[in-house]
């Protein structure tokens, strides 16, 4: 079964879906065989995919919510081995919907059970997108994932929000009786020389493992939560507007940034070290 990896954190902008895009093309480019579901009733991962209108997918055989009455769902071949669930805008009303166990539905879906096969057997690693708040869809990218990876930006604000998101997860552990372990924290858009970035990083590393000891059932999958900071760019967000992922953009506009790059291949080493190695410890 692959391994499934949910990006979350509850704050918008924080890089989740800049970061799924960036990591499947990562993996895919290794050998590996990804799968992406854009989890987000906002969309922004199938856009970044290069599909303008989600309403392309809204009924018929690519139609996500098919999920939550138990059908298939044929993901979208971006590449041979680089898979798409484009995310659907009725995806909000399913959440916000009375639906007993809606939490669980991606979850069923991904893994399988009651003699039907997941969908993360054909792959090496399944990415989730999530959305921007606490709901269900976030809890459920919870629960369906073997690891969670947080992104988050640098300032005050976006570090209180970090708390909540780490209150979300361990809530859903609880709640669930859920396996996963933290894969680590990404810090993102950082600017070296701002004092603010450099406080708070310093910060979230004290209080982040501090937080999580008080939790014993919680494991992470490294010693090490943080993983190395990615720079502020403005590429990130050009290679965004042309719809293409941020390593085509740069290889073949942005050359004098590959740096962008090897901090990426530095981030996606270490992410196979620590799903690999499998090394789960509690801190
Ligand atoms: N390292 C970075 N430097 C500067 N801008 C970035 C960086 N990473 C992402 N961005 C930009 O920040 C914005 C929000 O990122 P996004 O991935 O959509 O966040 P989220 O999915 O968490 O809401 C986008 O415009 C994106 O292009
Ligand atoms: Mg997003």
């Amino acid at each position: 079964m692959g391994k499934i990896v949910g990006l979350v954190n509850q704050k918008g902008g924080a890089g989740k879906s800049s970061l799924t895009n960036a990591f499947s093309h990562e993996l895919c480019r290794r050998g590996y065989r990804v799968l992406v579901v854009d989890y987000d009733p906002q969309g922004t991962q199938t856009m970044l995919f290069g599909f303008n209108r989600l309403s392309e997918f809204a009924d018929g055989e690519h139609d996500i919510r098919r999920i939550f009455s138990g059908e298939e769902v044929k993901p979208v071949e971006i590449d041979d081995n680089l898979h798409l669930i484009p995310s659907n805008q009725g995806l909000r009303e399913e959440a916000e919907s009375g639906r007993m166990g809606k939490e669980l539905v991606l979850s069923n879906f991904l893994r399988g059970g009651f003699g039907k096969k997941g969908l993360s057997e054909e792959y090496d690693f399944v990415l989730i997108d999530s959305p921007a708040d606490s709901g269900a869809l976030t809890v459920g990218t919870i629960a369906a994932s073997d690891y969670i990876l947080i992104p988050t930006r640098l300032t005050f604000v976006d570090s209180t929000g970090l708390v909540g998101t780490l209150q979300t997860v361990i809530q859903a552990v609880m709640t669930f009786r859920l396996e996963l372990s933290i894969l680590g924290f990404i810090p993102v858009a950082y600017k070296p020389r701002l004092k603010e970035h450099n406080d708070v990083l310093n910060s979230l590393k004290q209080t982040i493992p501090d937080i999580l000891s008080r939790y014993d059932f919680i494991k992470v999958a490294s010693q090490e939560l943080f993983f190395e900071p990615i720079k502020d760019r403005i590429a990130w967000a050009e290679a965004a507007g042309k719809r293409v992922s941020i390593r085509e953009y740069i290889e073949k506009e942005k050359k004098a940034q590959r740096d962008i790059l090897l901090t990426l291949e530095n981030i996606t080493d270490e992410i196979l070290r620590r799903v690999l190695i499998h090394s789960e410890i509690t801190v």
